[in-house]
Formats: C-alpha cells, structure tokens, sequence
C-alpha cells in the first residue's frame, strides 16, 4: 500500500501517515519512506511510541548509526534538561550550556569530517502546556537554488573549516583539554552535491569558523550573509512538539535549532538516533563530487539503502 504524504512546509516538510514505525517493515516501504524522505527533506511520523530498542531497529533501516558523542555504546540518546533521577537540570550546568549549542541554526555533526547523514527525533517528554520549545527546519536547498547565480559561483569551490568551540562560545561553554582532542577542526564544501538527488546545496551553520584562504571577519561576514538569506521565513518550518511525535531530516539539505523555553520550568526531552554520513567531502583540502561516490558505493541500491542493514 502506497505510503500518505501530506507537504506542511512550502517547499519542503512533509507529514507520513498511516505507518506504525515499531513493526518491521518491508524492504519496499523503506524505500518508499526514503523516496518522500529525499524529496520532501523532513518528514513528520505521529503517535510513534518507540522504546529506545525500536527506535534502533528502525532507524538502521537507513543506515549505520553514529554512536552517542559521550557513550560509544549508545546510539540511541536522550537529549532534555532531565537528570538521570528525572529531576530538572541546572540551565547553569555545563551540559546545559553544551546543549543549548542546539538552540543555533546547524546541521548534525558539522564537526565530524564525515557529518550526520540522517537525524531522528522522538518526543518522548513533551508537556501539552510547554509554550514554546519548538523545533525549526530551515530548506538549504531551496535558499541555494534563490540565490543569485553570481553568489552560487562565489561559493562553489570554497572549503570551510567547522569547529565544535564555534558553537559552544556563543552559550559560554569552553571544551575542556580532552574534548578539545576529540574533536578538532574539520573542513567541509560550502556547496555540497547531495548524495542521493544529485543537487547542489550549500553548507553553513552555526560551526562554521572560517573559509580557507580568507581572514575571519571577511569569512563571518559570508556566513551570516548566506544563514540570514537561508533562514528567512519562506524557507522555514516551524514545529510545535506534541508527546511522540517523530521528526527525520536529512542533514545534507536542512539545518535546524530549537527554539528557546523556560529549561527551568518544563520537562522537554526527545530521543535521538543518527545515520552516519558516508565520509569525508574534502579531502586534502579539495572537494569530493559526494554524488558519485555514493552512486559508486550503492549503485541500483543508492536509494533503498535500507535492504543492506
Ligand atoms: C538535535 C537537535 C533540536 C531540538 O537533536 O540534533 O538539534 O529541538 N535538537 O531538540
Ligand atoms: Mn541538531
């Protein structure tokens, strides 16, 4: 049975219906949900009542999953203002101000040189009253395509370097010696070709530090240039969160952040699990052409991945 898709975003978000996500499903429904998932970027499953072992099951249906960034056993997290008693968290804790990073317009992992291919959200503590604490998606894709084309050509060759502490000074947490080990700066295209539909898509976000070959404030002044373009309202999506809803994006085309709530107040707490990227975009300071590498890996299969796992 074909699978129902309603478009909510202009130009893309879409919301699936009809799909309990926790029963095994066939090959050829993956690759239907994968097939809405490219073309739509987001995609919005309601009433999804996942244990973390079912949210496992299904989302390595995708993919390989990126393990936890503090547990290399975990790949499925809770990320909320929860301690583990389930008491609230002090907004004023270092986990609390590492977290808030998320409330910055980003795409998952942009400190990894292979970054976050696909991200999954359950909301498993959502307060009916909590006002606010929405999600937003903005479409890379289609900022990109507005663009004029002299900015397009600007940008096509540039590598950024992306870097965790970028983020994490705007909420006033600095990585400790090891952290600052673990994760290093890393480089990535400012126009990636999407692996699976070919398109051009520019990469900014809230890690980007600075273009190769530029100084800083000239590098600033692109980025904040090019997020302000892309995060006009025509190209967002705004989600309010109700108890297991389940959002899935794609990293390559959106960026996202959460919105800001009372942290002290409100229990918010949503499960995660990601869908690793499949390596590196640059390489010895030059671009890969990401689209042909992948159709080189997967081949007929590029797009129902899915029967792999
Ligand atoms: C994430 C994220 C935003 C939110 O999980 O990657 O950015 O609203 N979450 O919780
Ligand atoms: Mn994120």
């Amino acid at each position: 049975m074909p699978i129902q898709v309603k478009r909510l975003g202009r130009t893309f978000f879409a919301e699936v219906s009809g799909l309990d996500l926790r029963q095994h499903l066939s090959d050829d429904t993956i690759a239907e949900i994968r097939h809405a998932w490219m073309e739509h970027g987001v995609l919005l499953f309601r009433d999804q009542q996942f244990t973390t072992e079912e949210q496992i099951a299904y989302s390595k249906r995708f993919g390989k999953l990126e393990h936890n960034l503090r547990d290399d056993n975990a790949f499925v997290a809770p990320l909320g203002n929860l301690n583990p008693d389930g008491s609230i968290r002090d907004p004023n804790s270092d986990q609390s101000k590492f977290l808030r990073a998320n409330q910055l317009w980003h795409s998952d992992s942009a400190y990894f040189a292979a970054p976050a291919m696909l991200s999954f959200l359950n909301g498993r503590v959502i307060d009916p009253n909590m006002p606010d604490g929405h999600t937003q998606w903005a479409d890379m894709q289609a900022a990109y395509e507005d663009l004029p084309q002299s900015k397009r050509d600007a940008i096509e060759d540039l590598v950024a370097m992306h870097d965790m502490q970028t983020s994490r000074s705007v909420t006033g947490r600095v990585l400790d010696p090891e952290e600052r080990q673990k994760w290093p700066p890393v480089y990535h295209r400012m126009t990636r070709i999407h692996e699976e539909t070919g398109k051009k898509i520019m990469y900014v976000g809230s890690q980007a530090t600075q273009v190769n070959g530029w100084d800083v404030p000239k590098s600033k002044k692109l980025f904040v240039e090019l997020m302000q373009h892309a995060t006009q309202e025509k190209y967002i999506y705004d989600h309010k969160w109700t108890q297991w809803d389940f959002v899935c994006w794609d990293n390559r085309r959106v960026v996202h952040r959460q919105r800001p709530f009372d942290e002290a107040k409100w229990p918010r707490v949503v499960f995660r699990s990601v869908v690793e990227g499949t390596g590196p975009d640059v390489i010895e300071g030059k671009g890969v052409n990401e689209f042909e590498r992948f159709q080189a890996l997967h081949g007929d299969r590029a797009r129902i991945l899915a029967a792999a796992e």
